[in-house]
């Protein structure tokens, strides 16, 4: 079978062909029918993410497909059940195999598309914003980098809860999309004064902060009170530091949520999120935004579209 493996950090990733994986015991191997790219599969790339799983790898970290074969062990589901598989590498290949406790069976009407580009982004939004940071209806939530990935799965949940979506971006295009997924105003972060547009429109009580830096110290100088502050990502490169006597002050909170660490230590909590969000895909009130569908041979493409900060919403790759 094909495979899109990392051979050594540092070096470019290429399609192998390796042979078709065994599952081992509780395992499940997968038929993949769709796999989508990550901010992190490129720091994985990079030696820069904060896991370093062994390598080589197969690269691609959320996927949907059939099952295919059982492990020693496995009842189910069936082989040619269609899941939606999270929580290791492997999913830029034609199969893999994965524990059978993170297989999750899809309802008929969620695509393999979908269900590849729902996990990671919706799920960190939907922890972040619910779980942790208890978002509340009539609330104003800042969603920076929001035309990426998790940015605009956070900018759909927000909406979904009933706040009052502010959303940040690099030009037109990409605020346009932003709106489009239900934000009420956008900004654009390279030509506009953040915390001046932000102070206008009245101040933010919860922040949603994929990209660190210089917007995150705006949102913080922009808070109200009991104001809280979650720290997603740094695609920027810039790791926010924060002047704790402004928490005090302010009666602001800073919440760090890394959405994989929920699988090691409190994994029916990711696992009901997970559910809770089928169930939104379900019933049509999640529309995962895609910007480009491309086969296996063109994932190098995929990532480079990441890089360069084209792609909006999800890059799916379908093998
Ligand atoms: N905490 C967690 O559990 C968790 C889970 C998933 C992802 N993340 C993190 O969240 C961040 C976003 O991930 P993603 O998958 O949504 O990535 P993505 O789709 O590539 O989106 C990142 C967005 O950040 C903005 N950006 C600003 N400066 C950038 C720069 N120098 N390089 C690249 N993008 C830049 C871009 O929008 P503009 O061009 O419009 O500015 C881009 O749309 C990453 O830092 C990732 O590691 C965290």
């Amino acid at each position: 079978m094909r495979a899109f493996r990392l051979r050594e950090t540092g070096l470019a990733p290429d399609l192998t062909e390796d042979p078709l994986p065994e599952p081992g015991p509780g395992e499940i191997r997968l038929r993949i029918a769709a796999c989508a790219l990550n901010f992190a599969d490129l720091l994985m790339i990079q030696g820069r993410y904060q896991e370093r799983p062994p390598l080589p790898l197969t690269l691609g970290m959320e996927v949907a497909g059939i099952v295919d074969a059982l492990g020693e062990g496995v009842s189910g589901p069936a082989p040619g059940t269609r899941v939606a598989a999270f929580g290791s590498c492997g999913g830029l290949a034609e199969f893999g195999c994965w524990p059978a406790g993170r297989c999750l069976p899809l309802p008929d009407s969620v695509s393999f598309r979908d269900a590849a580009a729902f996990q990671i982004a919706y799920g960190t939004g939907h922890l972040a914003l619910d779980h942790r940071a208890r978002l509340q209806p009539g609330e104003r939530l800042l969603v920076t980098g929001a035309a990426g990935g998790v940015g605009l799965a956070a900018v759909e949940i927000g909406r979904r809860m009933g706040a009052h979506v502010i959303a940040t971006a690099r030009g037109e295009e990409r605020l346009a999309v932003a709106r489009a997924a239900g934000a009420h105003e956008a900004i654009d972060s390279e030509t506009e004064d953040l915390k001046g547009v932000l102070k206008a429109l009245g101040g933010i009580d919860v922040t949603y902060d994929t990209v660190g830096g210089a917007g995150f110290d705006a949102a913080l100088r922009a808070s109200r009170p009991e104001g809280r502050l979650l720290a997603i990502g740094f695609a920027g490169g810039d790791v926010p530091q924060v002047p704790a006597n402004l928490l005090l002050v302010k009666n602001l909170s800073v919440i760090g949520l890394y959405w994989g660490g929920y699988m090691t230590f409190a994994p029916q909590v990711l696992i009901r999120s997970l559910e809770t969000l089928l169930g939104w895909l379900a019933d049509g009130s999640l529309r995962p935004h895609v910007s480009h569908e491309l086969p296996l041979e063109r994932a190098a493409e995929g990532l480079e579209l990441l890089r360069t900060r084209q792609a909006t919403g999800k890059v799916v790759i379908t093998p």
